[in-house]
């Protein structure tokens, strides 16, 4: 499979259109250093068999930045565009209100990740007018069948019952956010991406033990980082996503898993947006290295 990232950071991107923190300034100062939201695309074994995990407000850009992604000649147009979703968070969805140009949409998403966007946000009624939106359940948790999108296996890996904070009165469910598991059957080789990791978990950890390449939750370099950056009054792990670093953070966890690993979703206050962050030699001497946009990895 070919492995293209799309973006690489958290909600509100980097810069962030209402902030001038560090990283926020550093990336207008530098444009390189600039982030749009994470997400992916993934092609099978056709370079014109491609579906995107997430859609994120982003989207055209992304697409329009990645040459295999656009469409064929001066005459066609992208008929259909294929979605996977992780969660039902606004940076992981609102794409596909932008994609309303395609002849139709197909999503894959679990139960209530669906629920949430047909009944909190309106999608179907929304976007009926403009296109086809086709709904198919990603299966998750164990003795499911993964489904089988652009030559690749799909399935989701339940991680948390996180809801986004427009549907924060809704039940709680375990695959409210999963990570994605993807098996190319040719190859045998697996990828894994999980945006958020709000707990460690038994299913995570069995994820990952059979993965060649995992990008993971890279939201926030330390528990305290939204309170000492003034962005919020809890703390990472409050807010639904591990730090990387200290007790609780994800790095030590990840020695000697043997896959390699990117931290992605990197929220615009977290140090390492800035290259020159000696955050980098830490995570460079355990192996683990930072996603970058455009990135593309042949798996
Ligand atoms: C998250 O990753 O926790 C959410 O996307 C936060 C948000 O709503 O921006
Ligand atoms: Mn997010
Ligand atoms: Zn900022």
């Amino acid at each position: 499979m070919l492995l293209r990232i799309l973006g690489t950071a958290a909600g509100g991107g980097v810069p962030q259109w209402n902030c001038a923190c560090p990283g926020c300034s550093g990336a207008r100062r530098f444009p390189s250093r600039r982030r749009l939201h994470d997400g992916l695309a993934l092609h099978g074994a056709r370079p014109d068999e491609w579906f995107l995990v997430n859609a994120t407000p982003d989207i055209a850009e992304q697409l329009e930045s990645h040459s295999d992604l656009r469409p064929a000649d001066e005459h066609a147009r992208t008929p259909v565009v294929r979605a996977v979703l992780t969660d039902a968070e606004l940076d992981h969805t609102l794409g596909l209100l932008r994609l309303r140009e395609a002849a139709r949409i197909e999503v894959w998403c679990t139960r209530p990740v669906r629920a949430a966007l047909e009944h909190r946000l309106n999608l179907t009624d929304v976007l009926a007018p403009y296109t086809g939106l086709v709904w198919n359940e990603l299966p998750s948790g164990d003795a499911r069948q993964p489904a089988r999108i652009a030559g690749l296996d799909v399935s989701g890996v339940e991680l948390s019952a996180k809801r986004p904070r427009y549907a924060a009165d809704d039940d709680a469910h375990p695959a409210w956010s999963v990570g994605l598991r993807v098996h190319d059957t040719r190859s045998g080789r697996r990828l894994l991406y999980a945006p958020a990791v709000a707990t460690w978990s038994d299913a995570l950890e069995q994820a990952l033990a059979g993965t060649d390449c995992a990008l993971l939750d890279g939201t926030f370099l330390d528990e305290d980082e939204p309170r000492r950056t003034g962005i919020s009054s809890r703390t990472a792990t409050g807010m639904g996503h591990l730090p990387i670093l200290g007790p609780a953070g994800t790095a030590h966890r990840l020695r000697g898993t043997g896959a390699h690993i990117y931290y992605t979703h990197l929220n615009n206050t977290n140090p390492l947006v800035d290259p020159d962050a000696p955050e980098h030699t830490r995570l460079a001497e355990a192996e683990l290295n930072v996603a970058h946009d455009r990135m593309v990895r042949e798996l």
